[in-house]
């Protein structure tokens, strides 16, 4: 092993839980937080000036998506616009039945096993497979008999990084007159997405997951799918959120994702060759490590190890974090104040395992990897001896 590096040089790998803001994304906000900080609403130059910012913002997200301006709808993030797509659909669009997976994120599962208890819908879980798949045969046996549905299944999974086929999926919803919303914020940004060939309702994205700001983010809803405000108490966003508008955010959030897009061939190889990398290194020095989730079709920005048990997994997280490396932990296990991930848990993973999301973005360099696997033998050594 190399001369070990000062843990003061940290090294970040948690990009699947928000990414460091790109520069460029920040200058363009500079103005609209200083000189042209106008409210939308109103009806003076200062508010005209913010108005204009924000309509170009949407044509700017619109246009990258392959979708109408009047499509998009601001929001505070991924969760707001998962929650909106999801309750709304059952109190504007008459759904009955919620058809997901296990594994999607809590903003999906606890509002639609809210929404059950409340009595409004009924919920309907696919099962998934050790890789996190699904099974398409029987979504749609799901879909074929039951009325008034509504399928809410993510893109990307941000723990383990199995990728859904939405393009297939939508078309089974289509088949059978079900609507069809998909979290996308694991992958806006990463993937190219052109809504318009899709079938899909309702999509979600959060701005900083492709290093844009955090509090904002936007729902794709499809033109025909004509939805209540989930907030109330203003005529924003064409009455489809009240709240006076994050300009500065959302005019960043646009400067991102069109960055991202812009550029995403040329970050994806980068980030592409890092897992590569790492996953090599680690298999060079670390016996009996596994890789989770559909290691064939995940995400490039998501690698999530389970290593032998050297320590309990908050504990190696912790250890990880005193040694200047920050990733995600997740257990199998449920116990005690630990409820473990529930994503672990539903693909029957381990329980005797400690698991690693190392999460990749642009801003990663491939000497960060080789401090990370020093570092990580250099645990394993302490544990050991
Ligand atoms: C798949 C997925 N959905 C939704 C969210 C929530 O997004 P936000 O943090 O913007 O509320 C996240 C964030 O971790 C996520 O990974």
């Amino acid at each position: 092993m190399e001369t070990p590096t000062p843990y003061n040089k940290r090294v970040y790998l948690d990009n699947a839980a928000t990414t460091p803001m790109d520069e460029r994304v920040f200058e363009a906000m500079k103005p609209l937080l200083i000189t042209h900080f106008g409210n939308p609403s109103s009806i003076h130059a200062e508010g005209r000036k913010a108005k204009s910012i924000l309509e170009q913002s949407r044509k700017t997200i619109a246009s990258l998506l392959k979708v109408s301006a009047s499509e998009i709808i601001f929001t505070s993030g991924g969760t707001e616009a998962d929650n909106t797509a999801i309750r709304m659909s059952v109190k504007s669009l008459g759904v009955k039945n919620i058809i997901t997976s296990p594994i999607e994120h809590h903003a999906v599962l606890h509002t639609i096993e809210e929404l059950e208890q409340e009595g409004v819908i009924k919920m309907h879980l696919l099962n998934v497979d050790s890789k996190g798949k699904i099974n398409a045969a029987e979504l749609e046996e799901k879909v074929s008999v039951l009325p008034h549905c509504l399928v809410s299944l993510m893109h990307g999974n941000n723990e383990i990084g199995t990728i859904n086929d939405i393009a297939a999926i939508g078309n089974i919803c289509k088949q059978y007159n079900a609507l069809f919303h998909t979290d996308t914020v694991q992958t806006m940004g990463h993937f190219p997405m052109d809504f318009n060939t899709l079938n899909i309702d309702f999509a979600a994205g959060s701005a900083h997951k492709f290093n844009g700001p955090k509090g904002v983010g936007f729902l794709y809803v499809a033109k025909k799918n004509k939805i209540a405000p989930m907030l109330t108490g203003g005529g924003q966003e064409r009455g489809h959120r009240a709240g006076t508008e994050n300009i500065a955010g959302i005019a960043g959030m646009a400067k991102a994702l069109d960055l991202s897009i812009a550029e995403l061939e040329k970050d994806k190889v980068k980030i592409e060759n890092l897992k590569a990398q790492l996953k090599q290194e680690l298999i060079n020095h670390f016996e009996g490590i596994e890789f989770m989730g559909d290691t064939e079709n995940a995400l490039y920005t998501v690698l999530n190890v389970s290593f032998p048990p050297i320590l309990p997994s908050d504990l190696f997280l912790f250890q990880l974090d005193l040694h200047g490396i920050s990733v995600s932990a997740g257990s199998a296990c449920a116990s005690g104040a630990n409820q473990g991930s529930h994503v672990l848990q539903a693909i029957g993973a381990k329980h005797d395992r400690n698991y690693i999301r190392f999460s990749f973005g642009k801003f990663n360099e491939a000497e960060e990897l080789k401090i990370v696997i020093d570092r990580i033998y250099k645990i394993f050594q302490e544990q050991q001896s």
